[in-house]
C-alpha cells in the first residue's frame, strides 16, 4: 500500500465519519458535520460515506434511497468536499463491510448493545417489534469505522456513545484476534446543534423544521417568516430577548458582525420587529449560501458529478475493505 503511505505523509491521521441518506442537506446538516468535514480534508486522509445499509433501520427511508444518496451527495460535493482530497462513497458498494459486521457480532455482549442510549430508545418506542439490524446498529457503525483502520471519527454528540462502544469492540476483537484494528477516536464538531424554525426541536428534515441549504431565497423566506421567536415578546413594542431567540442564533452563523449588532440593539430597543428581524436573517441567509447554491446549480447541469465522484472513491474503498478482511479471515484462523 505504498500509495497509502504516500497519502499519509503530512497528515495527521485517518478519518471516516458517514450520514445516512437523507437527501438535500439544510443548514443543520451543514454546521453540525459538513462544515468541519470539508475543513479536515486538508489535515487528515478522509473517507466519508453514505450510510444506505443503516437506513434499511428504519425501512420508510428506503422510498427514495437513490435519488436521496444522489442529492445528498450533490450537497457535499456543492459545499466543498473534493474527490480529489477525500474518498467519497457509498456504504452498499462495499459490502465487506456486512461481513466484518457479522464477525464483530460474535464478540459483541448483548449487554453493551442494551446500555447504548440509542438501544433504549428504540426499545421504548418499538418494543417487541425492535429489528434486530437497529440493536446490531452500533456494530454495524464500527465495522463502517474500523474495515478502513480509521482513527478520528468526527460525529456529533449524539453519537459519542455509539464510538464509545466500537473502541470496546475493538479492544475485544483484537484481545482475542491480534492487533490488527486501531482504537477509534471521536472528534467532537465545535458549533452546537442548530435548532429547527419551530424555535424546540434539533433541526430535521423528519419534524420539517429545516431549511435547505439548496432551497430558493424564496423558500428561505417563508422558512424563515415561520420561525419561532421570543415567546414573550408579544407585541411590536415589546423589548425582545436576542439570547433566548433562535432568530438571532442563526444570524451569529449568517450575519456580519455589524448586522448582529444592529438587531441585537434594535430588538432588546423594540426599534425593529421580529418580521423586519427575520427579513434581514433571510437576506443574510441568501447572501452567504448564494455561491453554495450557484455551485450546486453548475453540478446539476453536468452530467455524471455524483456517478464519477463516488466511482472512484467506491473503488479506493473497497480495495482497502478487501485487504483488511484478508487479514481478518487470517487472523481469525478460516480455512483459506
Ligand atoms: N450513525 C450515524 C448517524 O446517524 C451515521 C453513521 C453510520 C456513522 N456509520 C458511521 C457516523 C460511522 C460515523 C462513523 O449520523
Amino acid at each position: 500500500m505504498s500509495n497509502d503511505e504516500n497519502d499519509l505523509k503530512g497528515m495527521k491521521g485517518r478519518i471516516l465519519s458517514g450520514a445516512r441518506p437523507t437527501g438535500r442537506q439544510h443548514i443543520g446538516n451543514y454546521f453540525g458535520a459538513l462544515k468541519n468535514w470539508v475543513s479536515l480534508q486538508d489535515s487528515y486522509q478522509c473517507f466519508y460515506f453514505v450510510a444506505d445499509i443503516h437506513a434499511m433501520t428504519t425501512l420508510n427511508d428506503t422510498k427514495d434511497l437513490e435519488l436521496n444518496t444522489r442529492e445528498m451527495v450533490l450537497d457535499w460535493l456543492a459545499a466543498g468536499l473534493d474527490p480529489e482530497k477525500s474518498v467519497l462513497f457509498v456504504q452498499s458498494q462495499v459490502p465487506e463491510v456486512t461481513e466484518l459486521h457479522t464477525y464483530l457480532s460474535m464478540v459483541t455482549p448483548m449487554g453493551w448493545l442494551q446500555r447504548v442510549p440509542s438501544f433504549k430508545e428504540q426499545l421504548r418506542a418499538n418494543g417487541d417489534g425492535m429489528n434486530y439490524g437497529l440493536v446490531g446498529y452500533p456494530v454495524l457503525q464500527t465495522a463502517d469505522i474500523i474495515i478502513y483502520k480509521a482513527d478520528t471519527v468526527p460525529v456529533g454528540r449524539d453519537q459519542v456513545p455509539h464510538v464509545e462502544l466500537s473502541r470496546e469492540i475493538v479492544r475485544r476483537f483484537n484481545g482475542e484476534f491480534g492487533e490488527i484494528f486501531p482504537e477509534p477516536e471521536a472528534l467532537l464538531s465545535k458549533s452546537p446543534s442548530i435548532i429547527g424554525t419551530d424555535g424546540q426541536n434539533k433541526m430535521s428534515k423528519s419534524l420539517d423544521n429545516h431549511i435547505e441549504l439548496a432551497a430558493t431565497p424564496e423558500e428561505t423566506r417563508a422558512r424563515v417568516k415561520t420561525m419561532m421567536t421570543d415567546p414573550q415578546r408579544a407585541r411590536r413594542t415589546d423589548p425582545g430577548r436576542p439570547w433566548v431567540c433562535n432568530v438571532y442564533a442563526l444570524h451569529q452563523l449568517f450575519s456580519s458582525e455589524a448586522t448582529q449588532l444592529e438587531v441585537h440593539e434594535a430588538c432588546t430597543n423594540a426599534t425593529i420587529g421580529c418580521v423586519e428581524d427575520k427579513d434581514l436573517l433571510a437576506k443574510s441567509i441568501n447572501e452567504t449560501l448564494e455561491p453554495f447554491r450557484e455551485k450546486r446549480r453548475e453540478l446539476e447541469n453536468k452530467p455524471n458529478v455524483v456517478d464519477e465522484a463516488l466511482r472512484e472513491g467506491n473503488e479506493k474503498a473497497k480495495a482497502i475493505a478487501i485487504a483488511t478482511m484478508e487479514e481478518v479471515r487470517e487472523a481469525i484462523g478460516f480455512i483459506k
